[in-house]
């Protein structure tokens, strides 16, 4: 097995490789004068079960079209399979036409990663109309969670939790969550009217007097979810509010406005930024096998 780091999976690429005792490379990417992108493999591919790993954040387009062109180069340069670990990945929540005429980029993606890897392992993909990874892959592909890990930082760094889950797509978070560690917990109801507008509403009284309450979701975005339902929380009398997350997306300032509102946010690695704590590293290494 061969660890290739793509040009947004080198912050864990290199330690899956190390925690597995494998060789690692970076894939060599630039770009061209007219921005189109060019990639490169630095080492030899032939007969190797080659593992490109890419978390898809910012720059999302580049992202995806590198790893095409190293999965279609890979199988060119003799690879014997090309595996997609992919710590975080996108579009998976534009899954149906929300709105009259847009794409379902869900199955697109999904259908271009099918054609072109072996196998694909996603870390706490947002599946929820299709709920399982087979409903869009034909090629094997795992999904991978960081409910453990998530759950024994809460163990470990707040006394006493109550988790919320901030909206029903997130009950398979918050509650498995709640549930790995025996604590209670309350799935809160959310409407989106756009990005940066979403209402949450409680759906039954909750006492949160004095208690340290963690908000637990997959993703935080522009974190206005989080903000929303931190307001309700404080109403309800919470002490201490804490929000940790799968993927820290973090778009447009949002962990310093989750700051500024006296939240502490805590995500994974599956995202490189400052709020990431907990190493999904272990997690991949062990699910590479296809
Ligand atoms: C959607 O259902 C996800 O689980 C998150 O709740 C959502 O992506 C958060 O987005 P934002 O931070 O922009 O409110």
């Amino acid at each position: 097995m061969l660890i290739v780091s793509c040009s947004h999976g080198k912050h864990l690429g290199y330690l899956v490789a190390k925690r597995l005792g494998k060789k690692h490379s970076s894939l060599i990417v630039d770009k061209f004068p007219d921005d189109e992108l060019r990639i490169r493999f630095g080492c030899d591919l032939k007969n190797k079960n080659v593992v490109l790993v890419q978390s898809f954040y910012e720059n999302i387009s580049d992202c995806i079209i590198e790893v095409i062109f190293a999965a279609k180069t890979a199988h060119e340069l003799s690879a014997k399979k090309v595996i997609l670990a992919a710590p975080y990945f996108p579009y998976f929540r534009q899954d149906k036409r929300f709105h009259k005429g847009e794409a379902v980029s869900q199955a697109i993606i999904a259908g271009l990663i099918d054609k072109y890897f072996d196998a694909a392992c996603i870390m706490d993909p947002h599946l929820h109309r299709k709920s399982r990874l087979e409903q869009l892959f034909r090629i094997k592909a795992k999904k991978l969670t960081a409910n453990n890990l998530i759950a024994d930082y809460i163990k470990k760094h707040v006394k006493n939790p109550v988790i919320i889950g901030p909206d029903e797509e997130s009950y398979k978070w918050a509650k498995n969550v709640a549930e790995i560690i025996g604590a209670d917990s309350t799935i809160l109801r959310k409407k989106r009217f756009s990005s940066y507008h979403v209402e949450v509403k409680l759906n039954k009284k909750i006492n949160l007097k004095g208690r340290n309450v963690v908000i637990v979701d997959d993703i935080v975005s522009t974190g206005h979810t989080i903000l929303e339902t931190a307001k309700i929380l404080r109403k309800l009398g919470a002490k201490n509010i804490y929000c940790i997350c799968v993927h820290g997306v973090f778009a447009d300032g949002a962990l310093n406005k989750l700051g500024k509102a006296g939240i502490k946010a805590v995500s994974t690695n599956t995202i490189p930024n400052k709020a990431a704590r907990i190493d999904v590293s272990g997690v991949i290494g062990k699910n590479l096998n296809f």
